[in-house]
């Protein structure tokens, strides 16, 4: 029969065996938590980055810094930004394929829509790290650097039940104050994250009656802000304010971004607050932009979460040389980044709140000069 005669034959059981140890040796390597990715003998080659957009201050910095951090760890960069549109990251990330980048660093502009372009990266061989966004629907990340997400909206939170000094959730304990909700983009997986983490902190005082929010769009769904934009964070705003306040005034806006918290902010102030009398109410925010700190300063937003980029960027450099060394990266959390095929092991920074008392902390940390602060 032809596959006896096929196994007997001396050169094919040789061909067979050397399989089997290849395997065996690739299992190995698995198992000591070596990557699948051949380790070059000699380090270098360029490394793809791809970024969403160069509309947010933080994702120019976190590309020069990956450039940078790249580059002193022997490596060159090809630094892409999709410019807020998926069809645009796709294409990137293609040619970056196409054009044998070593390893891809991505922050997904839609996390669920890179399913086909990473089938190919892995095709060829190409390793995969999620930046700060995981990438959704695939096996084909290899690991995922990020801040503690939930962290980020219980932080937001926190600060709101602080400044309003709501003390403990109990039952009836004095005023009700009014509240809006806003959410990230839908289509990026920390927006759940964010919103959960807040949800955690903020649940018990709308159960208790302490929180109210007089518009009633109180789910994560009926909150979402399309790509992070300003604009329609603006628009929204300017609705809650004229369908649900009227001479009243909202007491807190729970904002997940500052670019958002920015937009957030015109519409209060075209709706007369911000002055004496109506005074504006508790904004948060994340990523600590220029634009928003000096707002702190000023008294406009009231908080932000910090989220160092050159320490993301150092850690994400950090693990795609691990990887393409054949070594295995450092993580410390395997267990809460599901992408619904696989739990990406990750590495979670911790972010850190900014209000007025400790903007001097982003000068301290050389995140920004004084004369930018001042
Ligand atoms: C998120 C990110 C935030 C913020 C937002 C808008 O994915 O975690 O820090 O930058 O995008 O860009």
């Amino acid at each position: 029969m032809r596959t006896r005669t096929r196994t007997r034959h001396p050169a094919a059981l040789a061909a067979l065996s050397l399989l089997l140890v290849t395997a065996l040796a690739g299992c190995g390597q698995e198992a000591r938590g070596g990557s699948r990715y051949k380790a070059d003998a000699e380090k270098g080659g360029t490394i793809g980055l791809a970024l969403p957009t160069k509309a947010s201050e933080r994702w120019i910095a976190d590309g020069e810094n990956m450039a940078k951090q790249f580059r002193q760890a022997g490596y060159e960069t090809d630094l892409q930004y999709g410019d807020d549109k998926v069809e645009n990251q796709i294409a990137q990330i293609e040619n970056m394929i196409t054009k044998g980048r070593r390893l891809l660093v991505i922050a997904a502009i839609d996390g669920a829509a890179l399913t086909e372009v990473l089938q190919r990266a892995h095709d060829a061989g190409i390793p995969v790290i999620s930046y700060d966004r995981l990438i959704m629907g695939t096996e084909h990340v290899d690991y995922y650097a990020s801040f503690d997400n939930e962290r980020v909206g219980e932080l937001e939170a926190r600060y709101i039940v602080e400044r309003l000094k709501l003390g403990a959730p109990t039952k009836n304990a004095g005023k009700t104050y009014d509240i809006e909700l806003f959410a990230g983009s839908p289509d990026d997986n920390n927006t759940r994250y964010f919103w959960n983490g807040a949800m955690k902190v903020l649940q018990p005082y709308f159960d208790s009656g302490r929180l109210r929010v007089r518009s009633g769009q109180t789910r994560m769904n009926q909150a979402t802000t399309l790509r992070w934009d300003g604009g329609t964070a603006q628009k929204r705003m300017d609705d809650l304010i004229s369908k649900n306040y009227g001479e009243e005034s909202v007491d807190a806006v729970l904002s997940p971004y500052d670019g958002i918290s920015i937009g957030i902010i015109s519409a209060l102030k075209s709706a007369g607050y911000g002055t004496a009398g109506r005074p504006l109410p508790v904004v948060t925010g994340q990523d600590a932009e220029l634009a928003s700190v000096k707002s702190i300063i000023r008294g406009e937003q009231t908080q932000t979460v910090f989220k160092d980029t050159r320490k993301l960027a150092a850690r994400a450099v950090a693990m795609g040389d691990a990887v393409l060394d054949g070594r295995k990266p450092e993580v410390n959390n395997v267990k809460d980044y599901h992408n619904g095929k696989k739990t990406v092991p990750s590495y979670l920074l911790d972010p850190v709140s900014i209000d007025r008392s400790n903007t001097d902390l982003l000068v301290r940390e050389g995140y920004f000069t004084a004369e930018q602060l001042s």
